[in-house]
Parts: structure tokens; sequence; C-alpha cells
């Protein structure tokens, strides 16, 4: 019997901020028609799901975090009918959409708080959020953008009470424990499901209820309704991913995929482990933590981002060990005036010094290891960013596409730009976009290009089990991805040395070798198989025969 594959297996989701990324009717700020317009260049380059930061009515005071309307589109964007043509579009390219949807609270701007703020108390009108008289609630529960606020707790004039917020002073908790809330983002659920989208990202999900004495993060009445959500999507009848946001230990992160919970969970730990065994060049940390991911759910089910729209959470040592913070930080990057909350506030490369073997190497393991590879827009070029902007802003900055003014993202004058385009050294918009990088074929851009091709022949790849294989060499990690019809074995140096060593193929013996990114047949499997990797080196060996048929089947689609 042959299991269906839910489209999200392995599937390689590309994140982009709308309002950064193209702008089509010339008013300085991205928006769908220019999106749509970009779906061609997304074909080219080879994601199967694009993963779009909200796009709802917000005075964006964080970044769209801060919806005032659920069932809209931000004017500045566009419209439903633009959103429709965008997704049918989509679709015909073969591209899946996700829609970010923040569950755990709105904007202060949001009508239920404005209608709450003026209810009187203890009505269920006020009762759409969390308040209180005094700050001494849910004290054990941190701060999470400690560089913006002191408390979890606002004072609120109008309402004589004090308002929970996990996050900024302007987005209140909405309250769970009242059922007209579940109705209503249910309810919503519906409204952007009968649209026809793909997939939600679920922003912040371990906060949405709270208890005293803890952290108030995951607690049971949370899973309980993301449960619920599950049984709205899967009334659906489609294939829809939930995708969880859980800044936690993989652990934890774990406890939300469960099959009547969510599908996927980001694996911040596993982000945080990859800059760490560059900054260190070693194995083993690495080799810990995707062996505690697999132990605590297998198989294709984790997100993987290197780099997002917020900064390199390292967190408070509850994410990853103080000692991967520290490797980073001295090892890699000192963070130094890029410091924001819990981590460093820049983009894939200046966070890795502009270079571009650590850049290809851990993408080239994003896109070897199981799950979900997440890649945000710009950084397929090596984008730089802007030190000095607001917030995260840094990282937020157009889309560069062409050497033209503003780097072909809009033709609107300068100060009307949503952000500055990068102009700073080594990453100007001149030098560092799509139209000159398509052209050189040694570019960031067409190595993506060519790596995303030729994982789409290597099914094993986005699907396959994963197996790491005993190996001596302190900075190598090898593993195999297998699939009944196919193995690939995968190598990667951590270390800017060179590295040789022997791996153990003696249970394929004699079983024919080649190595499938450069074309170069290798010496049969054997119990001592000798391989070089150079300065952060990496390859990808099919052992034994695969049918033709499977090497050219798309790996997603
Ligand atoms: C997580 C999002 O990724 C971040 O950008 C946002 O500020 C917070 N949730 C609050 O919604």
């Amino acid at each position: 019997m042959v299991l269906k594959k839910s489209w999200w297996e392995g599937a390689v989701i590309y994140q982009l901020i709308p309002r950064s990324y193209s702008d089509g009717n010339g008013d300085g700020i991205g928006d769908f028609q220019g999106l749509t317009k970009r779906l061609s260049y997304l074909r080219w380059l080879g994601i199967d799901a694009v993963w779009l930061t909200p796009v709802f009515p917000s005075p964006l005071e964080d970044g769209g975090y801060d919806i005032t309307d659920f069932k809209n589109i931000h004017s500045e964007l566009g419209d439903l009918s633009s959103f429709h043509r965008f997704l049918q579009s989509a679709h015909k390219f073969g591209i899946k959409v996700i829609l970010d949807l923040v569950l755990n609270h709105t904007s202060t701007l949001h009508p239920w708080f404005q209608r709450a703020r003026w209810a009187p108390k203890g009505s269920l009108e006020r009762d759409v959020y969390v308040w209180s008289d005094d700050t001494n609630r849910y004290k054990a529960a941190p701060v999470l953008f400690r560089k913006f606020e002191d408390s979890n707790w606002q004072w609120d004039e109008v309402a004589g009470q004090y308002y929970f917020h996990r996050f900024l002073h302007h987005q209140p908790d909405l309250n769970f424990e009242n059922p007209w809330v579940q109705e209503q983002i249910l309810d919503v659920l519906d409204f952007w499901l009968a649209r026809g989208v793909d997939g939600f990202r679920l922003d912040a999900v371990p906060f949405l209820f709270e208890a005293e004495g803890g952290r108030c993060e995951g607690l049971p009445e949370t899973h309980a309704f993301l449960q619920k959500i599950r049984d709205r999507v899967e009334s659906c009848g489609r294939d829809v991913l939930l995708l969880g946001e859980a800044i936690q230990p993989v652990n934890e992160a774990a406890t939300y995929l469960k099959e009547d919970e969510l599908h996927g969970a980001f694996n911040f730990s596993l982000t945080a482990h990859l800059f760490a065994a560059v900054a260190g060049g070693s194995n083993k940390d690495l080799y810990n933590c995707l062996k505690a991911a697999q132990d605590a759910v297998p198989g294709c089910r984790w997100a993987m981002p290197l780099r997002n729209h917020d900064e390199l959470w390292l967190g408070d040592g509850h994410l990853v060990p103080e000692k991967i913070i520290q490797m980073i930080t001295t090892g890699l990057h000192q963070g130094h005036g890029h410091w924001l909350n819990w981590g460093i506030n820049r983009r894939l490369a200046p966070l890795l010094n502009g270079d571009l073997r650590a850049n290809r190497l851990l993408n080239a393991l994003l896109y070897s290891l199981p799950g979900m590879p997440c890649l945000y827009y710009g950084d397929e070029l090596g984008m730089g960013d802007w030190p000095g902007l607001r917030d995260r802003d840094p990282n937020r900055t157009p889309m560069a596409w062409t050497s033209d003014r503003n780097g072909g993202f809009s033709s609107a004058p300068d100060p009307l730009l949503v952000l500055p385009p990068i102009t700073s050294p080594g990453y100007d918009y001149r030098v560092v976009n799509v139209e000159v990088q398509k052209q050189l074929p040694g570019s960031l851009l067409n190595w993506h290009r060519r790596m995303l091709t030729c994982r789409r022949s290597l099914p094993a790849l986005s699907q396959g089990d994963f197996e790491i294989l005993p190996i001596s060499h302190p900075s190598v990690i090898v593993f195999l991805r297998t699939i009944e019809t196919m193995k690939v074995l995968v190598a990667a140096n951590l270390s800017a040395a060179g590295a040789s060593l022997y791996v153990d193929l003696s249970r394929w013996d004699g079983a024919r070798t080649r190595e499938v990114l450069w074309g170069c047949e290798y010496p049969p499997a054997n119990s001592s198989w000798f391989i070089y990797l150079p300065s952060y080196g990496f390859s990808w060996w099919l052992i034994g025969e695969v049918e033709e048929a499977n090497l050219n089947s798309s790996s997603t689609s």
C-alpha cells in the first residue's frame, strides 16, 4: 500500500514579508500585485511553499503581529480580491501558501479591545482579554521583549485595570478561558480555509492560557485548544499544514506535535546548534541535538530555519544551554551593537561574517536533514542588513531584484520606501541582487537553485528515514537518508580546516557509490570508505543503484 504523503513533508518553505518583497503599484510598499509577479522567480528557484508574515489590517507597530481585523487584508498590501488572485496564481505555479496567524493577542486598536476597555469590569466583553487590579498575577512568566518592556502588565486608564501582554504593551493577550474568544478564532480559521490557503504558521502557540506558578507556557488548556484548531482544519477536508511557533527546547516544542494537534513545529534549538557547530567546528552538540529532535518526533515534522524576521533567538538558557550561546558569541559573532532582546539581530550573511563557505554549508545541512527547510527571503542572495533601524527592521529591508533604482523593489521616490534598500559595502543592492546573481554561474542564488533541483530528484532527502553514522572525526557529521528505493549518504565538514576520514559502509559492501552534486563516481562501498571534505565542504552520495524513474521524480509535488 502506498501511503499518501502530505504536501508539507520535506517541503522547502520560503518566508517573505509582503511589504518588503515587491511593490506593484509604485507607492513604496510591497503588495500582492508585486508579489504575484514574482511567483515565476520563486518557481524558478524551486521552493515548495511561501509563508507570508501577517497580511491583516494592523497599525504595524510589530510588523503586523498586532492585528486589528483577522478577516481582511491590510490596505497597503491590497484587498481580498488581490489576495485571491495571488493565491490562484501561486497554485498555478505549484506553490503552496501559508498564512501567519496570531492567536495569542491582538492590537490594542482591535475593536474587541476597544470594546473591552470601556465595558464594565467583569462583563463578558471585558473578559475577552486578561485583566487584573494589580501586577502580582503570573509573576513567573518571563518578559520576552525585555529591550522594550519591563513587565507583562500594562495599566489601562479607561478600564481602570492592568491588562496582560506577553509581548509588546500594545499587544494585549486574548483570554482563551472565554469560550467566545475560542469561537472567534475558530471562525477566523474557517474564513481563510474557505479561501483556499494551504497552511497556517501559528504565532506564539505556547502562550494562549495562563496559570499561576510557572512560565505560563504550554499549559494543558493550550494543548486542548490547539486540538480544537486541528479538528476544525481537518473538517475542511484538505491537506492544510498547522505549523507552530514555539521558541522552546526541542522536548517542549515536541509536545505540540501529536496526531491530533499540530503537524509541524519550528526547531529553534537546531538553529542555534547549527551556528554553534560552525562557531566551534565541532559535531558533538549538533549530533546530540539532532538525536534529541528525532527521538522526540521522528520524521519530517520539524521546520528548520537559519534566520527569519526576528532576531536569532538564543534565549536566557532555557532554549539552549548557556554553552551553546557562548560558542556562538565567542566563536562566530559577538553581537556587539546587534543584540536585541535575547539574541543577535542580523541576517544570515553578516552573521556569518560574509563567509560564503559556511553559508552554503549551513543551507546544505538544512536541505539534507529530515524536516522542512525554511529559507528567509533575500538570504538566497546573501543579502545584508541595515543596523541602526528600529527593532527587527534591520533584517526586514526590501528584496534586491536588480541594480536599478531601489533595487527594482519599487519605482517610488526614496522617502516613500517601506525601509531603505541595502547599500552597505559588500552587500550593496547594485551587486547583491537577483538579476546579477542569475547571470553568475557561481553565485549563491544559482547554488540554492542547483541544490533544490538536485534535492527534488532525491526524495530520500525530503522524506527519508534518518540515521547518524558513527565516525571518528570531531568536525564532520555523516548521516543517511533512506526510502525503500533510495539511499543518500550525507557528509558535512563543520570546520574551516579540510577533513579526511573513513566511513564504515560494510552494510552495502561492493555497492556502487556516486556523488550527486558534482556527479562523480566513488570507489564501491566498503568497511573503510575514504572521503575528503574541504573547508566547510559537504557532499551527497547515492549508495547502490536507483531506478531512473525515482531520480527524476519530484520530491513534494
Ligand atoms: C513571534 C513573531 O515571530 C514576532 O515577530 C512577534 O513580534 C511576536 N511573535 C509577537 O507576535
